[in-house]
């Protein structure tokens, strides 16, 4: 068998629709993850899907002793490292959480990979690292900088890594920069299950199409795009996951690789929601509201260098996104709590 790769974060959204890819590639791997915004019984869904861990271990990444007792464990061919907080609004109002569990876990991550000798690591970076973008399509050589603690935690964490890429060249480090990961795994097992009132757009959306709220709130008619509304660069969670095998493999000699994953389409909110209606035959309910503190008019990606360097295109379209987020929600109106 291979050497097994550390999920850090591996119960969570992202984490675990990467598991299931993992598994469908017969690459073993182990899930680190605290639960802080994830459910064990992702575990068991994980389990039917036939994409069990070789090992769950609840523990932080902050946490030296837990990191070397796993790295201790087992032989890690890598890591990728999923796990931080995301939630922009919470982020202005705790800054220092962000920083300790971002860059922090990030940080203390890194010392227990070398402690290891593993020195290959994917890292969930983010869009938001272009901060409001001078022009769209967004190059990765694009100007970077940050708009709120979240943001900066991401470019503190892609620092970092550049830098002990510049001073090491035994490492090799994938910067994945996600636009908009939306969707879900086609069993309807798997999916985003936020904690309280969701932030994003797409499980706002479901959990109205479910009447578990009265209506979405469209954040600004008035921006400076077609139809007025906010536009983004939504992708497949299957096909981000799908990325990130694409990266451990591209990986295969030291080496600092930086890329977006996209879909390199803009899609606006009013183009979200009717798409919605179309495919899953339910309407949204809406009205247009201010627009939301700190948002941008338009981002996404130019996914060109993806494909060039690690062969990954992005294959699934916005239909499909729609159609398996629903069949998601529909199938565990209580989240990861719902019995199936
Ligand atoms: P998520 O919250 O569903 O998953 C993150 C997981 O990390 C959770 O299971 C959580 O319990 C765990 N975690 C958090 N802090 C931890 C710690 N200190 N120790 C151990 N486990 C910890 O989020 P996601 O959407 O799956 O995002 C995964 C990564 O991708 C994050 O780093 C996020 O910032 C990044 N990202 C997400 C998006 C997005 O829109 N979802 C976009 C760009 C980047
Ligand atoms: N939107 C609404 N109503 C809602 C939620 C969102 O109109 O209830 C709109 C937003 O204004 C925006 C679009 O839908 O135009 C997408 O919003 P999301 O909150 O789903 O996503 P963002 O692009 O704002 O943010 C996401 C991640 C952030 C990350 C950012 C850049 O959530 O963590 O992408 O990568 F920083």
């Amino acid at each position: 068998m291979q050497d097994p790769i550390l999920l850090t974060g591996g119960t969570g959204f992202i984490g675990a629709h990467t598991a299931t890819a993992l598994a469908s590639a017969k690459l073993p791997f182990v899930i680190l993850d605290n639960l802080s915004n994830s459910s064990a019984k992702v575990l068991d869904r994980l389990a039917r899907l036939n994409a069990s861990p070789l090992a769950f271990v609840n523990a932080d990444v902050r946490d030296a002793q837990a990191l070397d007792a796993v790295f201790a464990r087992f032989k890690f061919s890598g890591v990728i490292h999923f796990a931080g907080l995301k939630a922009v609004g919470e982020s202005v109002a705790q800054p220092l959480r962000y920083f300790d569990n971002n860059v922090n876990g990030t940080l203390q991550l890194l010392q227990a990979m070398q402690r290891a000798g593993v020195k290959k690591i994917v890292f969930s970076s983010s869009a938001t690292v272009y901060g409001d973008p001078a022009s769209v399509p967004i190059r990765e050589d694009a100007a970077l900088s940050a708009t709120n603690p979240y943001g900066r935690s991401k470019l503190l964490c892609e620092d970092m890594l550049r830098e002990l890429a510049r001073v090491d060249n035994s490492w090799k480090i994938a910067l994945l920069r996600y636009f908009n990961p939306v969707g879900a795994h086609e069993s309807g097992l798997l999916g985003e299950s936020p904690h309280g009132v969701p932030n994003n757009l797409m499980p706002f959306m479901t959990q109205v199409a479910m009447g578990q709220r009265e209506h979405l709130q469209i954040f600004g008619n008035d921006y400076d795009t077609p139809d007025g509304t906010g536009m983004r660069d939504y992708l497949h969670v299957m096909d981000l996951a799908q990325g990130h095998l694409a990266a451990l493999q591209a990986l295969d000699a030291p080496k600092l690789l930086t890329v977006n994953l996209g879909t390199g389409q803009g899609v606006s909110v009013k183009q979200m929601v009717d798409t919605f209606a179309r495919v899953t035959g339910v309407p949204i309910a809406h009205r247009f509201v201010a627009r939301r503190p700190g948002d941008i008019a338009q981002c996404w990606a130019d996914p060109t260098l993806a494909q060039q360097l690690l062969g990954w295109k992005a294959q699934l379209g916005l239909d499909r996104m729609c159609a398996d987020a629903w069949r998601w929600q529909s199938m565990n109106p209580q989240g990861f709590d719902t019995s199936l």
